[in-house]
């Protein structure tokens, strides 16, 4: 476990994957065992980061260039940082996060060009925190875009990109999985919601050292 006394875990994976289901659940499910959960998201999490969020996720696709959108979702994940995470894991509180860093090494970082190397810079340089435990919900695209597809409402920019890039980026999310499987648990995500959540939660109270209930 790192030095900080809360615990941090993200989901990460394709648009349409399940990660906010999950996430929900997996906060609900610890906050039942009587732990001190906080529920948050990105790009948002914080007041500043909202407003970000609506910046880089409404408009025109070809608003921002991809080095000015590194930039913003960076700038949206300090405030992020700075107002919520820090000072909740400081608390010794568990912070579950639907998406964090790993979701800007895929999808501004494979996006276009070589942009990883500008990605990690910026990671390094204004991030530095790294979560303690990170699930991947694994789903073949068509399924998680059929899925996103289904829900209503003016945030469709990245979703829009289509299957092939989301096939590229389920590839980079597993490969990033299997550099470093002491933060990374990768789920099949093509199961019944329960099936998944029951899955999630026993990872989870494993990495806490908890017995599985
Ligand atoms: P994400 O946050 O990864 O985009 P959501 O949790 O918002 O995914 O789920 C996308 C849609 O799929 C929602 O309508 C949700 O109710 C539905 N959904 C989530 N998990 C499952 C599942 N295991 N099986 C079927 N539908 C699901
Ligand atoms: P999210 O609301 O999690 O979408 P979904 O529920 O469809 O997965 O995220 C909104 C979009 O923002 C999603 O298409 C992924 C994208 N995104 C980035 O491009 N870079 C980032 O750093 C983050 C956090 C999200």
């Amino acid at each position: 476990m790192s030095a900080r006394p809360g615990i941090f875990i993200t989901f990460e994976g394709i648009d349409g994957s399940g990660k906010s289901t999950q996430a929900r659940l997996l906060a609900e499910a610890l906050g039942a065992a009587g732990h001190d959960v906080v529920l948050t998201r990105e790009p948002g999490g914080s007041e500043g980061a909202e407003q970000i969020r609506a910046l880089v996720l409404e408009g025109e696709p070809e608003r921002w260039s991809p080095q000015t959108e590194i930039l913003l979702f960076t700038a949206a994940r300090r405030d992020h940082l700075e107002k919520r995470i820090w000072p909740a894991l400081e608390a010794g509180r568990i912070v579950i996060s639907d998406r964090f860093a790993d979701s800007t090494r895929m999808y501004q970082g494979l996006r276009r060009g070589d942009l990883r190397a500008q990605v990690d810079g910026l990671h390094r340089m204004m991030i530095g925190t790294e979560p303690d435990l990170t699930f991947v919900i694994d789903m073949d695209p068509a399924t998680g875009l059929a899925r996103a597809k289904g829900r209503q409402g003016g945030e469709e920019r990245f979703e829009d990109f289509g299957e092939g890039l989301q096939r590229e980026m389920r590839a980079g999310f597993l490969a990033l999985a299997s550099a470093d499987p002491a933060r990374f648990r990768v789920i099949d995500g093509a199961r019944p919601v329960e099936a998944v959540a029951a899955d999630v939660l026993a990872r989870a109270l494993d990495r806490l050292g908890e017995p599985v209930r």
